[in-house]
């Protein structure tokens, strides 16, 4: 059936502007953006007056369902979106495993995962070792499945870890195939050597996490990683940047030309080390990722380089455990699964931290949190952006409204929150997701199997002037034909 809708009043924002205008969705497509829009009474009417309607967050980093550290995340496809869904997030990237050493098999068993889903993703490929095999997968990868990004764990010594000369041969593999090579940045053999240190002088609790693994080991891979794709020549995406110590090594790789992406979290923004001190392991452990949350200084260095696009665009890295996996770690910092919300949080949190703090325009947050993942992904301007042939992936934001903060109404299925009791300015009242209203009134209406797959397609124009949007572009765009139903 043919679904109509129209969002009346608003302020449109797209990453390249915002205009006054009526936003007219028919079949989850946006059909029209034009002012005073007239329909008949067979159209569902959101009156957006005082609101911004903007295009639906896409979290470039997370972790649902996701097998890690002995044990497997809360959040599955299902609740990790649910709550993304109330949150303002209409979009995810969630990375694979590969399953027995195969990128096909890891490809499979995450479509499984992903059947629940209730909103639309696309997913990262990890490659965690090096042979004929997987040099020939991730081209099927590449051309059959719609994978364009493959991360490296230079962490997770015994585990993820790869060395340099899989790190070089991956990176590589990703220049030949078009696809983009994406790293977690620590020295793992030194983070071993750390958390050794630390447990040799009986630092077992969470503080020992953050002290085994300082910013200067986050630097070093960083810049290392930054090195060797300038060496092979290839766009290089470090995920979750926490420290100064690693933006800077991304300026100034930056500053000499090198396409370097970086991507801050939202708890490297908005959190500080000060919690990982609690006398209470729980309290403290909740806070335990990787890399760790760094010393207050780190936040407000990291939103100073997000306003000038020294970094590009916030994931969340949402990986999930509840108190009683957090406590596995109870004798050994070691054994705390790393990770932490974010995925509903995202949104509201930037907005508080950035825009209603002055540092960026109403325009900047849609490129951060939406637009400029889904450029750097390709999948631009059918997500990111409210033009017409877009999917409606849409967001109806008061800002002068609030949020609260609290793990006991979140959505997510962690018992913890890191970001409970924060509160701040702006809501997300209504999320539209491809064109069915999943989020309004504090009511979530999610039906698991409705999300879609989004394979992202060869690059194209990914690297010209990935700061600026291209204005001409974006009216230059014409969507598919098969897209367009009657005109309004
Ligand atoms: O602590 C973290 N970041 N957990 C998720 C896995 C990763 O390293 O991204
Ligand atoms: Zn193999
Ligand atoms: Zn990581
Ligand atoms: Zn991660």
């Amino acid at each position: 059936s043919l679904s109509k809708l129209l969002i009346k009043g608003g302020t449109v924002v797209n990453a390249h502007r915002q205009e006054r205008a009526d936003v007219y969705v028919e079949d989850g497509i946006i059909v029209a953006v034009k002012p005073n829009i007239k329909v008949g009474d067979e159209v569902t009417v959101l009156d957006a007056t005082g609101r911004y309607v903007m295009p639906g967050g896409i979290d470039p980093h997370t972790h649902l369902d996701a097998e890690f550290m002995g044990t497997v995340a809360v959040d599955d496809f299902f609740s990790g979106q649910a709550a993304a869904l109330a949150g303002g997030t209409t979009m995810h990237i969630d990375f694979v495993h590969p399953v027995n050493g195969s990128l096909m098999s890891g490809f499979e068993a995450y479509e499984k995962k992903a059947s629940k889903s209730c909103m639309d993703y696309g997913f990262h490929m990890v490659i965690r070792h090096w042979d004929e095999s997987v040099s020939k997968e991730m081209e099927i990868m590449v051309k059959e499945k719609g994978i364009k990004s493959f991360k490296f764990f230079m962490a997770y010594k015994g585990t993820f870890m790869v060395d340099d000369a899989v790190l070089l041969r991956g990176m590589k593999r990703c220049k030949s195939l078009g696809a983009l090579a994406m790293v977690h940045a620590e020295n793992g053999d030194a983070v071993f050597e750390g958390q050794k240190r630390m447990i040799e002088r009986g630092i077992t609790g969470p503080e020992g996490h953050a002290l085994s693994r300082p910013p200067m080991l986050e630097a070093e891979a960083t810049g290392r990683a930054i090195r060797l794709a300038s060496f092979v020549n290839t766009p290089l995406y470090v995920v979750h940047v926490m420290s100064i110590d690693a933006m800077e090594e991304i300026a100034k790789a930056r500053k000499t030309g090198q396409k370097v992406i970086g991507e801050p979290v939202v708890s490297g923004l908005v959190l500080d080390d000060s919690k990982l001190w609690d006398p209470d392991f729980i309290t403290a452990a909740k806070y335990v990722m990787s890399p760790p949350i760094r010393e207050s200084g780190h936040n407000k260095a990291l939103q100073a380089a997000l306003s000038t696009g020294v970094l590009q665009l916030v994931g969340t890295d949402h990986c999930t455990f509840n108190s009683s996996q957090k406590a596995f770690g109870i004798d050994d910092f070691r054994k705390i699964p790393n990770g932490v919300n974010g995925i509903e949080e995202r949104m509201h949190l930037v907005w508080d931290t950035m825009v209603e703090s002055g540092q960026i325009s109403v325009t900047d947050f849609v490129r951060i949190t939406s637009t400029e993942c889904a450029r750097i992904f390709n999948i631009y301007p059918r997500k990111g952006a409210i033009l017409v042939g877009s999917d409606a992936d849409i967001i109806i934001f008061n800002p002068n409204s609030s949020f609260e903060i609290n793990p006991r109404s979140h959505h997510s299925r962690t018992n913890t929150n890191v970001y409970e009791g924060r509160k701040g300015k702006g809501k997300v009242e209504v999320t539209i997701s491809r064109g069915r209203i999943v989020w309004k009134d504090d009511e979530l209406k999610v039906a698991p199997g409705s999300g879609k797959y989004i394979p992202m397609p060869p690059f194209g124009f990914l690297f010209d002037g990935i700061e600026k949007i291209d204005a001409k572009l974006v009216s230059s765009f014409k969507a598919p034909v098969h897209r367009f139903k009657s005109d309004v």
